[in-house]
């Protein structure tokens, strides 16, 4: 390993300069996403185990790191083929890099006050493919789901801003106009 490679210490580390100095949130995505890609190529954290996913819920989420105040939640997640996951926000900003495969993402728009709760109507905006080393930056509010589409089982980096059991995130149900909550739980 030559005395410049990148890896997943150094990017922490580059995270926590960042979220300290950044000016606001667009500023901080626009920091994260080129370092996300770069600790992505870097391969170093990648383990075999990563690809494994739990047949019941269709994907597998490894953590590579949290703050131990839940902030700055990096994690590994692997979709089985044909799996995916519904409509959902995060509560936080996101970073996510495509490490294996293609993963196709629906962007949503919420078109309600939000103000029932339980209850959301939303509609699709577009779509993009997320293929290895394409990185996707999504502000806090976005919401999207995620489908694997393909024959085998992909893999992709996240970054968020906060650990996601410790936000106030939801999953959405658009043909029955429902908001749920959502929690995971990360190996
Ligand atoms: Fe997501």
């Amino acid at each position: 390993m030559g005395i410049d490679s990148y890896n997943l210490e150094r990017f922490i580390g580059d995270l926590r300069r960042i979220v300290a100095s950044a000016a606001d949130e667009a500023s901080l995505l626009a920091q994260v996403a080129p370092l996300a890609q770069r600790v992505v190529a870097e391969r170093g954290w990648l383990r075999a185990d990563m690809y494994s996913a739990d047949p019941a819920l269709g994907f597998g989420t490894s953590l590579l790191h949290v703050e131990a105040d839940q902030s700055l939640f990096v994690v590994v997640d692997s979709w089985l083929p044909g799996r995916g996951v519904p409509p959902h926000d995060h509560d936080t900003w996101a970073v996510v890099v495509g490490v294996e495969g293609c993963e196709r993402n629906t962007f949503w728009q919420r078109l309600d006050a939000a103000t029932r709760p339980g209850y959301a109507e939303l509609q699709p905006i577009g779509e993009q493919c997320i293929a290895p080393g394409q990185v996707l930056a999504m502000p806090s509010g976005s919401i999207h789901s995620v489908i694997n589409q393909t024959p085998h089982t992909s893999l992709s980096f996240h970054v968020y801003g906060r650990h996601l059991n410790h936000t106030a995130r939801r999953q959405f149900d658009p043909e029955r106009n429902l908001e749920l909550p959502f929690i995971i739980d990360p190996r």
